[in-house]
């Protein structure tokens, strides 16, 4: 499956400023972004990012429940965008942000909370001094998805600007390309990268492995059959006890294993290692996990110490599954960088040892700061600037902010 703009260049443009909006999971997020430049010149400054995580109205669930997602982003929105307010600048007023044409009707039913927030909220009179708006049109949670695409309608009509629709999974990838994630105003150029490049995209919602050919044209070249890996994490950490979302704790714990050398109490499969494929399985590690706490259970033996055991077991069996992929991957790719992304990206052990991989290659490798390893708005503000182009601006206006059904 391929996606993206094969062939798409910069072209030269005038210092813009993009609103990021990104809601496909449990974070709601905005970031204001200021870019200039084209091509090898082109250069960004962030001017502020803003992360709303619901992580913990979700964890009496063990997992992201949509219904829940879609209501707290229409909740989080507007108050998040006020936050913006003095970054945002101005341009005029609007005499009104009340409902312009019927879709927002459908607006209203779909996403009360959204709709009851926006045309209560005056502060959005003044126009911003924003030249775009990108926002997050998948992959990710329907519902929760549509929270932001509807949020990105409802501003482009009141302040009359255009929409960019951005691939989540290009926003983790371009993010990784940021030198610095601080909102200092500082301009920054992108890291160097040279394509095609690898891309290892791993979260609680994706796990996929990508041939960008260029900024615009990526291939994915492997993806789950069924858990993402940061899936996996936390579901095996629920068995263990940890709270949700679990990775970090279990990574934690499989660290304390590592370093005090607690032996694994058993052995794990490292799903698919052997398939000739690119592609990954990890719902056979979460029954395994499940058959040994029960045992260990009914044998009086699930102490800490054990829980240590495991965790490191199970680490070493996903890294083990990630490495083989990105080996046979880099093997018959011919490819000049490896770029990892998404919420697991975080994880130390996984980052030391694919450092290693790349340095076996002779390639570098490109990694997001903390801060947006997992989801953000910044990456989103980024994409939505590097896919700017005179004849794509022209069909977004023609269509886009009328009708956001956007098909990639
Ligand atoms: O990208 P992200 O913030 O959200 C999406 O799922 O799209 O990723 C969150 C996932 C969770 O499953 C979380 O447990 C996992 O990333 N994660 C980690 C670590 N930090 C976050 N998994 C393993 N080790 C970590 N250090
Ligand atoms: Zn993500």
């Amino acid at each position: 499956m391929t996606w993206g703009r094969p062939g798409v260049r910069i072209p030269y443009r005038a210092p813009m400023i993009i609103l990021g909006i990104e809601t496909s999971c449990d974070e709601t997020a905005l970031a204001l972004i200021e870019t200039r430049g084209s091509g090898e010149s082109f250069e960004c400054r962030i001017i502020n990012s803003l992360i709303h995580s619901q992580a913990k109205l979700h964890s009496q669930y063990g997992g992201v429940y949509p219904a829940l997602a879609k209501r707290e982003h229409g909740k989080t929105l507007v108050p998040l965008l006020e936050k913006l307010k003095s970054d945002l600048g101005s341009r005029g007023f609007t005499s009104e942000v009340k409902p312009r044409d019927l879709d927002w009707n459908d607006i209203k039913s779909q996403n009360p909370e959204l709709f009851e927030s926006f045309t209560k909220a005056d502060f959005l009179k003044e126009i911003p001094a924003v030249d775009y708006i990108a926002v997050t049109e998948g992959p990710g949670l329907e519902p929760a998805l549509w929270v932001g695409i509807n949020f990105a309608k409802m501003l482009a009509e009141t302040w009359q600007i255009p929409v960019i629709p951005v691939n989540h999974m290009e926003g983790h990838i371009v993010g990784s390309l940021l030198e610095s994630d601080k909102p200092d105003g500082k301009w920054q150029k992108l890291k160097e990268i040279n394509f095609p490049a690898l891309a290892l995209l791993i979260s609680g919602g994706h796990t996929e492995l990508i041939k960008i050919n260029n900024i615009g044209d990526y291939q994915i070249i492997g993806q789950t059959r069924d858990d993402a890996v940061g899936e996996a994490y936390d579901k095996a950490a629920r068995l263990l006890g940890l709270p949700y979302p679990g990775g970090p704790h279990l990574a934690k714990l499989a660290q304390q294993a590592r370093d005090s050398n607690i032996s694994i109490p058993i052995s794990l499969p490292r799903p698919m290692i052997d398939s000739k494929d690119l592609n990954f399985s990890f719902s056979g590690l979460k029954t395994a996990i499940l058959y040994a706490v029960r045992k260990a259970e009914q044998a009086g033996e699930f102490t800490d110490e054990f829980k240590k055991g495991l965790a490191r077991e199970f680490e070493q069996a996903v890294v083990d599954t990630l490495v083989s992929k990105v080996h046979a991957a880099l093997d018959d790719g011919n490819m000049n960088a490896l770029i990892i992304g998404g919420g697991v990206s975080a994880n130390k052990y996984l980052n030391q040892t694919l450092t290693k991989v790349a340095l076996e290659y002779g390639i570098p490798i490109f990694t997001p700061s903390q801060h947006i390893s997992g989801d953000n708005a910044l990456m989103i503000a980024l994409a939505g600037s590097l896919q700017i182009k005179t004849e794509m601006l022209g069909l977004i206006r023609a269509s886009g902010t009328k009708k956001l059904g956007f098909d990639s």
